[in-house]
Order: structure tokens, then C-alpha cells, then sequence
């Protein structure tokens, strides 16, 4: 276990694995997610599943050269055929399916454009569920504007960020410490921001609404300047490093030429609010008992969230 940390570092819950768009009908991807090999691909039917990478015969890998074929997989090594339940159905030169021929299928949905899969330590079903999100491909919201990093972190120190309301003035400029409030709901983490920020067109009040689906998922709004909505995804790749990405969708409802000058002013902003908290997350410890002051965020009420995403089984 990375000394960094001393939290297991694959937590339980929904984790996106890909953008739909990006997967085409009879396209196969190979991923590495949870410090393991698995194989994503969409079927005809326009279904995508992600099985364990390896066939579970002779152990080739069906993210480099399997092919779809209806609504399964077929391995390139001796042509057995995998479901997307992860079922071998055909295997052309035998005239018996070996009882018990299986490769693991992780539960999938797409939802708000995202590929998301079910990760959980003991193969539990999932506990909650992804909202869908009306925002998303709605009338007057421009298509998602996406960013990808790959971050020397975990997803507990890069989400702890809304609650940090003091960073927002010391390492982001805020020109006041933001008011912040915070609430659990179950799975649910709610933050609630309000500051002022120094915009190239002087001063303005805005607002930042931090929503946590589980680990995986989480909802910005931003108002204020204009209305945007921006989804967080962040998947671990391995015990070091995440998998982060932001889509920014924005409200440009009759106000299309405001819409894409602010727009491009939020999303270079959101950039370099990036590239000012990679640093400090990169290469930070964590620390179960921080010395916090009177001054500091809601941090308990946020790791008493974050807590519930383990199970005994998730590892030391
Ligand atoms: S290894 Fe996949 S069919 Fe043989
Ligand atoms: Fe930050």
C-alpha cells in the first residue's frame, strides 16, 4: 500500500470508464482500472459491457483483437465467444461449452453520456444509483467540453477540495474565504459555496455546488456568471494514480455569443484551477488526524462520508 495513504485504495461504488461517444458500435477497448486489465466493447445492439480482460481460456488478452459479433465478444487467440454477462456461447471447434466457461462481467451503465462500472470489493451489487441528469443533451445546453488528467493522487484528496474552503483563497485566488455549508445524505455529500471571485472583468459573486455521487461521480454547479454544469468523474487507475476528467456542459439558452466568451473564460479558469491544485495533491500524505483550527472547512463530515466506500474487504 502506498505509504501515502491510509485508506484502501479502490473504494465501492460507480466509476465512469469511458465517454459513450467515444465507443462506437462494434468498437473494443482495452482499460486498466482498479490496478486491473479489462476489456470494454460495445455490442450491436449498442449495449457497452466490460468484462476481466482475460479470456479464460488460454488467457489472451480480448482488448487486442477481439472482435464484436452480435451482442458478444470473440477472443482472437482459438475464436471462443464471450457475452456481454461474460458467458462463453460458442466455441466453433469443440462440441461441448465447458460448464463453468465465465469471465468476469462488471455491472455497466451509461448514463449522461458516461460508461460508468460497478466496483465493489466483494462483487456486491450496487448499493446506489447514478442520476440522470437533465442538463445533459437538454435544449440550450452546448455539447460537453471535456478534460482529461491523469493525477498522482487519490480521488479522497482531490474531492476533500470543496469542503477546503480556506484553499480556495490561498492557492485559487478567491478574494474571500467562501462561506461553505456541508451535508450528508447517505451516499450523497452536498457543498454549498458562495465567494467572490476576481474575474478579468472585475469582481463577481459566485456560487459553487459541489454534489458527490459515491466516489466516482460528482456534479458541479456554478452560477453566478453563468449558469454552467460541469461532471467530475475521477477512477482510480492503479494505487498511485486517478483517471480525472471534467465535462463542462453550459446554459447558452438565447444568449449564445455571451455563452461562448464566458464559457471559454470558466473553462480556462477551471484549467488553471487544475493545474494549482495538482501539485499540492500530487504530493501530499494524507493524514487521518489533521491538526485543523477553528477556521478550516466541514472536513469531518465529509471522511465520515467518504468512510462508508470501504468494506473490511476492500484491503488493508
Ligand atoms: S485464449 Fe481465448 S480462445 Fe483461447
Ligand atoms: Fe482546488
Amino acid at each position: 500500500m502506498s505509504e501515502r495513504y491510509s485508506f484502501p485504495a479502490y473504494p465501492n461504488g460507480w466509476f465512469r470508464v469511458a465517454y459513450g461517444h467515444e465507443l462506437e458500435i462494434g468498437d473494443v477497448a482495452p482499460l486498466h482500472y482498479f490496478g486491473q486489465d479489462l476489456v470494454l466493447f460495445r455490442d450491436e445492439a449498442g449495449e457497452a459491457h466490460v468484462l476481466d480482460a482475460h479470456c479464460r481460456h488460454l488467457g489472451a488478452h480480448l482488448g487486442y483483437g477481439g472482435e464484436v459479433e452480435g451482442e458478444g465478444i470473440r477472443c482472437p487467440f482459438h475464436a471462443w465467444k464471450w457475452n456481454g454477462e461474460g458467458v462463453c456461447t460458442d466455441i466453433p471447434y469443440a462440441k461441448r461449452i465447458p460448464a463453468g466457461a465465465r469471465i468476469r462481467a462488471w455491472p455497466t451503465v451509461e448514463k449522461n453520456g458516461l460508461v460508468m462500472v460497478h466496483h465493489h470489493a466483494t462483487g456486491a451489487p450496487p448499493g446506489y444509483e447514478i442520476p440522470d441528469l437533465p442538463q445533459v443533451g437538454a435544449d440550450g445546453w452546448t455539447p460537453f467540453e471535456i478534460r482529461r488528467w491523469k493525477v498522482r493522487s487519490r480521488w479522497l484528496d482531490m474531492n476533500e477540495n470543496a469542503v477546503d474552503q480556506v484553499h480556495f483563497h490561498y492557492v485559487h485566488g478567491a478574494v474571500t474565504t467562501p462561506e461553505t455549508r456541508v451535508e450528508q445524505d447517505g451516499h450523497i455529500l452536498r457543498c454549498q459555496s458562495r465567494m467572490k471571485l476576481r474575474t478579468p472583468r472585475g469582481d463577481a459573486q459566485g456560487g459553487i455546488d459541489t454534489t458527490d455521487f459515491g466516489p466516482g461521480f460528482q456534479t458541479v454547479d456554478l452560477t453566478g456568471i453563468i449558469e454552467t454544469l460541469m461532471v467530475n468523474t475521477s477512477t482510480p487507475i492503479d494505487e498511485d494514480y486517478t483517471d480525472v476528467s471534467f465535462a463542462y456542459t453550459i446554459n447558452a439558452e438565447g444568449n449564445e455569443e455571451k455563452a461562448r466568451g464566458v464559457g471559454t473564460a470558466i473553462v480556462r479558469d477551471l484549467e488553471k484551477q487544475f493545474e494549482e491544485d495538482r501539485p499540492i495533491w500530487e504530493n501530499k500524505k494524507y493524514f487521518d488526524n489533521p491538526m485543523l483550527c477553528d477556521g478550516d472547512g466541514n472536513f469531518g463530515v465529509y471522511r465520515r462520508w467518504m468512510s462508508q466506500f470501504f468494506s473490511d474487504e476492500s484491503g488493508p
